[in-house]
């Protein structure tokens, strides 16, 4: 019979520690995440210096937590893009306990993570992903839009050129007063407010497949400058239609381009249900398919690089090729391809 691989995945490019078990790329036997967010939410937003203590503090307990007395054939960590710090203790982690357990050691892209969540399910992995197709990864830290022929073959389009997504909600939350972090904060007073209640910009940059989200940060702080009392539900409306509007029109011009039938979202603004059922309604009208990752996946965790991992493995053993992997960390990193 065929052996299950084992392989254990780390996390900890941004503000969650998280270690993950994954069997035979399918069962995730645990997915512990701590998350730092009471540790950084009285600034606003993630503190390098704080995050990294902070992993250094509970990587062990979380390693321990998810791994148990489980064998192990492989420990995978996200070696980039994230925090200097972040990476700095995953990498010792993950490397201590390879060392340890004379297992392999694998470095996984952390935006592929957010890609390969979308393949699970509850706690099992299935190729879902229907390529070729366009994905869009948003989160706190980047917004990339990328043609993907299949797992890991990546052109990546589009990257933004100032703010992320997620940073921009962060922040139009930080100008309102409201809780970091901002995404589900400003989507939760949108729900009272009017969507066309104030014409923010959708900043396209037509000809490019680069997002832009700090001018629209910017309107809003001179909207707020301008209206002594603003009506926070309709800032909060109308700034997340014109996030949406501008991810779901690039999204939908790519598949366009690249005469693709799928599109695969991942980060933690995938979470979003306007972007959800915005992205379902127009991709569904032109009969274009819409993998989202699960809401509980969405964030930063480690089940993602378990996963993702596991792909590499699979690819070099099919392949006869040496297995790419990346353990240098790298807090640019970009995303490269490995497989055909
Ligand atoms: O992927 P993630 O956990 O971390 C990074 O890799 O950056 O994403 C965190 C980001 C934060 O900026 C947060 O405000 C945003 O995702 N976010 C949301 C929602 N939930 C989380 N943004 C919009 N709507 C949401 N519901
Ligand atoms: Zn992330």
């Amino acid at each position: 019979m065929k052996k299950e691989l084992a392989i254990l995945g780390i996390e900890s490019t941004c503000d969650e520690t998280s270690a993950a078990l994954l069997i035979g790329g399918r069962e995730l036997v645990s997915n512990v995440i701590y998350s730092q967010i009471e540790e950084h939410k009285k600034y606003h937003g993630v503190v390098p210096e704080l995050a990294s203590r902070a992993h250094a503090a509970k990587i062990a307990t979380v390693i321990n937590e998810a791994l148990g007395n489980h064998p192990l054939d492989y420990v995978a960590f996200a070696s980039g893009p994230g925090l200097p710090g972040g990476l700095m203790v995953g990498r010792v982690a993950a490397q201590t306990l390879a060392e340890f357990k004379q297992v392999p050691l694998i470095g996984v892209n952390h935006l592929e993570g957010h890609l390969f969540a979308c393949d699970f399910e509850g706690t099992t992995a299935q190729e879902r992903l229907q390529f070729p197709l366009i994905a869009l990864v948003v989160s706190g830290g980047h917004t990339e839009l990328w043609y993907v022929k299949g797992y890991g073959n990546y052109k990546v389009l589009g990257r933004t050129r100032d703010d992320a997504a997620g940073e921009a909600f962060d922040k139009v939350a930080k100008l309102l007063g409201l809780a970091y972090p901002g995404g589900p904060q400003v989507s939760k007073q949108a729900l009272s407010g009017r969507r066309d209640a104030i014409a923010f910009p959708r900043p396209l940059l037509p000809g490019t497949w680069e997002f832009s989200f700090s001018g629209l940060k910017t309107a809003v702080s001179y909207y707020l400058r301008d209206h002594q009392t603003p009506n926070i539900p309709d800032v909060c409306a109308s700034f997340e239609q014109a996030v949406v509007d501008t991810l779901v029109t690039k999204t939908l011009l790519a598949v366009t381009k690249y005469k693709v039938k799928s599109i695969a979202v991942g980060g933690g603004v995938a979470a979003n249900t306007l972007l959800r059922e915005t992205m379902q309604a127009r991709a569904g009208a032109k009969g274009i398919n819409v993998r989202f990752v699960e809401r509980k996946l969405s964030s930063d965790n480690a089940a993602m690089i378990a996963l993702a991992a596991y792909k590499k493995i699979q690819y070099a053993q099919a392949s006869g090729k040496p297995l790419k992997d990346n353990i240098n960390i790298d807090p640019n990193m970009k995303v490269r391809s490995w497989g055909k």
